[in-house]
């Protein structure tokens, strides 16, 4: 990308919040990737990149995290910044303090405000209030910064995006899947997703990311059928059954998943030299099998690593000055 339109981007998106992919257009979401490879490069071959000294960012969680709360942490900490890792459990959050205060008292101290949480219209609430950025950490309806590090996987492995065939099998109603189905449209790869009747994907981001890959003349189709999800597929994804907040529905759900479990056999209908991808955690034996996520086409911790590198990239470009 030529240097004055990197730095006609990076102004738009300076102060601005991430909550779902669909607030980007195909060009930010772009230069966010190339920026992260670029991070990457630098930290691989020792080059410091302080762009956050001296900035702090707030860690909200409302629900566990491993890979979230320490790429951000350590992506902060590697910008030159500080980060504040707060559970909600500890702070006046989980004792009722409204979202719209929370935002009002952590603008006046911090730059920038990541959360996990349920509800996705929380995260709104915050970023409605806050007068810093707000960056969307998972709700229940999105997961926008993994799919920015499961893209950056796929064009580091797969050197493109638009043209390529993504699936994904299992559950269509959940963060991953919404996120995916954003980030397939807006850069132009097809998206096929394959689920159980009853959990197909929430109606208004499908229908959105048709919208979207019409303008680009891909394709995102549901199904219920994972055979035809997968067929031709480059890269195959697949995510927890039940996902945090639904973990009760879990001995429910094994029965209406189990025909959507990712094995080689279904496999052999993808690309072959397809990739494998999977947020993590993941439940071997359950929406995979060992053999599939441990095997050759599985890119899954390089897609762990990613986080750290496409979220510097997104705190750099949201939180510098
Ligand atoms: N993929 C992901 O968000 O992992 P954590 O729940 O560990 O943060
Ligand atoms: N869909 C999963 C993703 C975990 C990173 C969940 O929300 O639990």
């Amino acid at each position: 990308m030529i240097i004055e339109k990197k730095a006609a981007i990076e102004a738009q998106m300076s102060g601005s919040d991430f909550l779902t992919l669909a607030d980007l257009n195909e060009e930010k979401l772009l230069f966010l990737l190339e920026e992260a490879l670029d991070l990457k490069k630098k930290q691989k071959k020792g080059i410091p990149h302080q762009a956050l000294k001296g900035k702090t960012l707030a860690m909200v969680f409302e629900k566990s995290s491993t890979r979230t709360r320490m790429s951000f942490e350590v992506g902060m900490l590697q910008l030159g910044g500080h980060a504040i890792f707060l559970s909600s459990k500890d702070i006046q959050l989980g004792r009722g303090e409204s979202m719209a205060d929370t935002a009002r008292v952590m603008s006046r101290y911090v730059d920038g405000i990541m959360i996990r949480t349920f509800a996705h219209e929380s995260v709104e609430e915050l970023a409605k209030h806050a007068e810093v950025p707000i960056i969307n950490g998972l709700t229940d309806l999105h997961h926008p910064a993994q799919v920015l590090a499961d893209l950056m996987t796929i064009v580091e492995q797969k050197g493109q995006l638009k043209g390529l065939k993504l699936c994904f099998i299992g559950d269509g109603n959940n963060n991953m899947t919404h996120s995916l189905l954003e980030g397939a449209a807006l850069t132009g790869m097809d998206i096929a997703v394959a689920s159980p009747s009853g959990y197909e994907p929430n109606a208004q981001i499908l229908k959105h990311a048709q919208m979207i890959a019409e303008e680009k003349q891909s394709i995102v189709s549901f199904t219920d059928n994972p055979e035809d999800a997968i067929k031709g597929a480059d890269v195959v994804v697949t995510d927890v059954w039940a996902s945090m907040g639904h973990e009760e529905e879990q001995a429910k759900r094994l029965d209406s998943f189990k025909p959507y479990q990712v094995t080689s056999e279904l496999c052999q209908h993808a690309q072959d030299d397809h990739l494998f991808l999977h947020c993590l955690p993941a439940h071997r034996g359950e929406e995979v099998t060992s053999d599939v996520i441990d095997g050759k086409h599985s890119f899954v911790f390089d897609e762990a690593e990613n986080r750290l590198h496409a979220q510097k990239a997104l705190l750099k470009v949201l939180m510098k000055d």
